[in-house]
């Protein structure tokens, strides 16, 4: 670790990437298949249309996609990371899907795999990768926010199924000598309140030979308590975004920007009220996306990072949540 004083190393944010499937879906398509229209999906949500992955994609194809404009963006010879998380919850290969995307990348020298939070996991996974390039162990790390939720939605289940899309967001992260660009954490899970959102296994049982149990793998579809889900939201993301303040002196006026899992709108909305965060600096892309799981944050940074509305130094208030249950937030100066 050449030049970098082990008691002050930080890292530093150094590109960004994205990429969503072509195929749309729009409330009005949806409304064909169930009960529904668009005028409620917008007025409960905000979500106008959403994406859903083609046959030929899948979850690392797609991770592969946004890792690879994050790591030219950071200007990165390929051969240079260390390190590849991958969150996801929908994975390609339930024995993890990283490796796959090291191996589409050509990054030889980094080590891949995958971390579990849904909709918390690209959060949870920042968090993970900069504490390996903190301690010194690595120096560069991409992380990716990559789901294919459509493969799990009850298509006839007009609650839950109006809510999801597919895509994949990624960041490029380095370690430094000089300013922390991680400015703070702080991550939660309330495993007791895991009933509200989850995709639970559906196991058929069976017998190898007489006497011999055994229970063949899959799994249903998302099952969620909106209502639940929506008041937990409202309630433990300001909070820890509020302690994350504290802890760090910061506050709502000092930031450029309050990034939040794209969920819902009124979601968004009420935790800017709560937060005294003024709606010009709330991102929001989910009338475009619905909600993509691990990838709405890191989706949301690339569109704001690529039009320029997020600049160098700017100051980002981030969270994560959602099953689990799970949430997180991070302080961070991009750049
Ligand atoms: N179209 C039309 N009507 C619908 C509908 C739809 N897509 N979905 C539900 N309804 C109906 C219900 O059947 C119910 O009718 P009823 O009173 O006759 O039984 C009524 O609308 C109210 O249902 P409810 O579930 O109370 O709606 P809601 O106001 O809570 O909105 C959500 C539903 C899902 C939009 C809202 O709960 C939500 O956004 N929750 C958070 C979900 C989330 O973000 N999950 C991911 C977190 S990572």
């Amino acid at each position: 670790m050449e030049g970098i004083n082990l008691n002050q190393i930080g890292v530093s944010f150094k590109g960004s990437g994205s990429y969503v499937p072509n195929q749309i879906l729009t409330n009005q398509e949806i409304s064909k298949k169930v009960e529904t229209s668009d005028e409620w999906i917008k007025s409960r949500t905000g979500i106008s249309q959403r994406r859903i992955s083609g046959l030929s994609e899948n979850v690392s194809e797609m991770g592969y996609k946004a890792a690879l404009g994050a790591i030219e963006m950071a200007r990165w010879d390929i051969e240079t990371i260390d390190l590849i998380i991958l969150a996801t919850s929908t994975p390609n290969d339930l024995f993890g899907s990283a490796p796959e995307i090291q191996s589409k990348l050509g990054a030889i020298n980094a080590v891949a795999f995958d971390l579990t939070a849904a909709c918390s996991g690209f959060l949870f996974a920042t968090i993970t990768a900069t504490q390996f390039l903190k301690a010194g162990s690595y120096k560069r790390a991409v992380v990716i926010g990559s789901d294919q939720l459509s493969s799990y939605i009850d298509w006839n289940d007009r609650r839950s199924c109006i809510l999801f899309g597919d895509g994949a967001g990624a960041i490029a992260i380095e370690v430094t000598n000089e300013l922390d660009n991680l400015i703070g954490f702080s991550m939660r899970t309330d495993g007791q309140r895991g009933s509200f959102l989850n995709l639970p296994s559906q196991n058929n049982q069976d017998l190898i030979i007489d006497d011999i149990n055994f229970s063949s793998g899959g799994f249903s579809s998302i099952k969620m308590n909106g209502q639940e889900v929506y008041k937990f939201a409202v309630r433990e993301v300001p909070l820890i975004i509020e302690n994350l303040f504290k802890k760090t002196n910061f506050n709502s006026e000092n930031i450029n920007w309050l990034l939040l899992h794209q969920a819902n709108q009124r979601i968004l909305d009420s935790v800017g009220d709560r937060l005294n965060v003024s709606s010009e600096k709330i991102l929001s892309n989910l009338s475009n996306y619905g909600n993509t799981s691990a990838a709405t944050i890191p989706l949301m940074l690339d569109e704001a990072i690529r039009n320029k509305k997020i600049k160098e130094n700017d100051i980002i208030a981030t969270s994560g949540f959602g099953a689990g249950l799970s949430w997180g937030a991070a302080l961070i100066r991009w750049g």
